[in-house]
């Protein structure tokens, strides 16, 4: 390989015209393009003025300091939180909502000397990282079933509200679904019963504050201890940034953030005091985000929130007239799941996994989800999501017009049938109560599944339907075998 700077960058230029497209809004999950060209070309200018710097220490560094200030205060402002709301900069959502757990659950253990195991109650449509938080932090997961169109009792989670929860999750919105959880129903009553409650606004923090008629659901409502919202999904940085704001009756809040600080003198070398999970990091993410923030600000957030507003009622009249496939539930804000209308007959259907696939043929990309299965046997269905973005408002016309032509194209196909495949690998030994592959058996459990190898147009309805069937534990070693060989040095 030649170390000539301009073959290098030609290599990598050539690398990424096997990515999907960032921009123009014709993927609709990963990605949050506004549209507005001078974004990009301002959060470069600030991400590269800030890339030699060591986030590790604002003190030598204190013009950290200064970005991490103008954003939590801004986020705070966005998110009615009085003075006493403080808070940090993290790398993105799932550190966000990882330190809400982490801080929670030292609080927890401090008000329970006596020990015990706390536990984690959250709908069960929030965001996996969730999960890995209780996992990482060990609490136990209580995930309280949703209806099968996605909307959350909020009695059902009260009822399940006692001594023992650390923390209450709810969403604004889910991402699955795009339901906006009854925060003002659950964080109250938390609140009478001494427990925290936060509210994950990652995808929507930086959208649901300039959507009209919505019910409250940020620090206006009593009891709301913590809110994440994410700088790079529709505050339209670049990846690594989010915000993670905490808050609370006197000083509540202030003790919420330390607790989610690691520091210590114990050991041979500078004090370390980490507010977040890392330690040493890039400002470059901060530097962007804050730049862009202030670029837009509240004008700038609400004209692009009435822009994806704009693009949700097209995709829905859209849809509406679609025979055999519907919008799941009453999505509010940038998240829209399609599902098949089970009111038609099933020749009449339009399987969402199928229309995905197809409408990649159509050059856009919509994300499959597995239907799951709840505690109480009630299924979300499968579903394709799509995530709403500005830009798409320059050509939701045409995304229109592909998704008739697509859903034309599949109406009435069944689900891709992973029947013979499960059968094939419970008669290996992978079924219900057996045993989980190593990486060898998972890798060619794969190949026997067609899902050897992966591109940016692979059909997924296959590998989604043997997904949902699959025990979880053999489905999840499945998916990190064939995440792991694709970075495999070959
Ligand atoms: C509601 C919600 N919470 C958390 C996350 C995790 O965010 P990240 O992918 O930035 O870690 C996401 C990501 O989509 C999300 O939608």
């Amino acid at each position: 390989m030649s170390g000539d700077s301009h073959d290098i960058l030609a290599r990598l230029r050539a690398l990424r015209e096997g990515d999907a497209p960032t921009h123009g809004g014709r993927v609709l999950s990963y990605v949050y393009d506004s549209g507005l060209g001078e974004l990009d070309e301002l959060a470069d200018a600030a991400a590269r003025l800030a890339r030699p710097l060591n986030g590790l220490d604002p003190t030598v560094f204190p013009s950290i300091a200064a970005m991490e200030s103008d954003v939590v205060g801004f986020a705070r402002r966005m998110l009615h939180g009085g003075r006493s709301v403080v808070g940090s900069v993290t790398s993105g959502g799932t550190e966000s909502c990882l330190l809400a757990v982490k801080a929670a659950r030292d609080l927890w253990r401090e008000a329970h000397p006596d020990g015990g195991r706390p536990r984690l109650l959250t709908a069960s449509t929030v965001h996996a990282a969730f999960q890995k938080a209780a996992l990482l932090f060990d609490l136990d997961w209580d995930a309280v079933p949703v209806g099968p169109d996605g909307a959350l009792g909020a009695e059902d989670l009260i009822a399940r509200m006692d001594g023992d929860v650390a923390l209450v999750v709810v969403s604004a919105p889910a991402y699955p679904t795009g339901a906006l959880d009854a925060v003002a129903s659950v964080a109250p009553a938390a609140a009478d019963r001494g427990i925290a409650c936060h509210v994950d606004a990652c995808f929507g923090g930086f959208v649901l504050p300039w959507w009209p008629g919505l019910p409250r659901w940020d620090f206006r409502v009593r009891g709301v201890t913590s809110i994440s919202a994410d700088l790079h999904k529709f505050g339209y940085a670049p990846k690594g940034v989010s915000v993670l704001l905490h808050g609370g009756r006197g000083q509540g809040g202030r003790r919420r953030q330390r607790a989610q600080f690691f520091a210590t003198t114990r050991w041979a070398g500078y004090p370390v005091v980490n507010p977040t999970l890392l330690g040493s990091r890039s400002a470059s993410p901060l530097a962007a985000g804050w730049a862009i923030m202030q670029h837009l600000s509240d004008d700038g957030y609400a004209q692009l929130a009435g822009s994806i507003r704009r693009v949700a009622d097209a995709v829905r009249e859209t849809v509406v007239d679609i025979p055999g496939l519907t919008v799941l539930g009453d999505p509010v804000g940038p998240a829209i799941a399609l599902v098949a209308d089970d009111s038609v007959p099933p020749g009449e259907r339009v399987d969402p996994h199928r229309l995905a696939d197809e409408l990649a043929g159509h050059g856009w990309k919509i994300q499959h989800q597995p239907g799951l299965v709840q505690t109480d046997g009630v299924r979300i269905p499968h579903s394709a999501h799509l995530t709403l973005t500005p830009v798409l408002e320059q050509r939701v016309g045409e995304f229109g017009d592909a998704l008739r032509a697509a859903s034309d194209s599949v109406r009435g196909r069944p689900r891709a049938d992973a029947r013979m495949l499960l059968a094939g690998m419970r008669a290996l030994g992978y079924g219900e109560g057996g045993r989980v592959p190593g990486p060898k058996a998972a890798w060619r459990l794969l190949r026997l599944a067609g899902a050897g190898k992966v591109s940016a147009d692979q059909p997924m309805a296959v590998l989604m339907a043997l997904i949902e069937k699959l025990p979880p534990p053999v489905a999840e070693v499945l998916l990190t075998e064939l995440l792991a060989r694709l970075s495999e040095p070959r």
